[in-house]
């Protein structure tokens, strides 16, 4: 297992995946916070009024809308890089196998062992988002609600994982585990 742990194909995926995830994020913060169509809209409607110029919420909220468009065009292309980013990471592990332990093995840690089903579980969720989000975007029209409703949640396990990966990840590389950060960078040193 180890010696695919940190080799080259793995990491590179591994920062790509995690690059373009947090990506995907951003633009999610962005939508729902400073870009949000309708504090965008209340912005808007105010700076007219000043001159002179009244116009409804909902006028408002569209021209908010029309101005994160180029924004969130980003998601949705960040989205399809996520898709392909996720086919070569399940070919690499085809090929190599999985990175951790496998989490029905006897005998390893009840840490281990939480660690291969958070990997595993994660990867599932994902895949759910990946093709909730594609369907938004591509599938039938009479699909689109309850496609959403699924994919707007991919933010509760997304900000799970990241908080108890980092969280992991630095509390091992303080721990038993010391320079795990910087090989999963660098590669194993000789
Ligand atoms: C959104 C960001 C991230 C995602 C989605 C992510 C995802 C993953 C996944 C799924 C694995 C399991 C192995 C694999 O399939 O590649 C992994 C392993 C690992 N990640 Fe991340 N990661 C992220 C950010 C980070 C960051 C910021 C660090 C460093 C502080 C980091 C350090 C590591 C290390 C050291 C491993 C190997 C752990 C082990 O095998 O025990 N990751 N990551
Ligand atoms: C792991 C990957 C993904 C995550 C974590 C994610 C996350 C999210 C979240 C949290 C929202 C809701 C934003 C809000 O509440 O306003 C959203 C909306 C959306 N996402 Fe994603 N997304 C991912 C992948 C994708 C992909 C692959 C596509 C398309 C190719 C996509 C297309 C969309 C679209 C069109 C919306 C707007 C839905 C609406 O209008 O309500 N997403 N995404």
């Amino acid at each position: 297992m180890n010696e695919k742990r940190f080799n080259l194909a793995h990491r590179l995926i591994h920062w790509a995946i995690a690059a373009t995830v947090l990506f995907l994020l951003l633009t999610v913060f962005l939508r729902l916070g400073w870009m949000n169509k309708d504090n965008m809209g209340s912005i808007i409607k105010e700076s007219l009024a000043k001159s002179g110029t009244i116009i409804s919420n909902e006028d408002a909220a569209a021209i908010g809308k029309s101005v994160r468009k180029p924004m969130w065009n980003y998601h949705v292309l960040a989205g399809y890089v996520l898709i392909g980013l996720y086919v070569i990471r399940m070919i690499i592990t085809s090929v190599q196998g999985i990175a951790y332990q496998s989490p029905f093995l006897k005998g390893i840690s009840i840490k281990d062992r939480f660690k291969s089903w958070l990997y595993i579980i994660f990867y599932i969720l994902m895949a759910v988002s990946l093709v909730t989000g594609f369907m938004i975007v591509n599938g039938p029209k009479d699909l689109k609600e309850p496609m959403e409703f699924i994919h707007v949640k991919s933010l509760y396990y997304m900000i799970t994982f990241i908080i108890l990966h980092i969280g992991g990840v630095l509390l091992a590389d303080f721990g038993k585990e010391k320079g795990i950060v910087s090989r999963m960078i660098s590669g194993d040193k000789q």
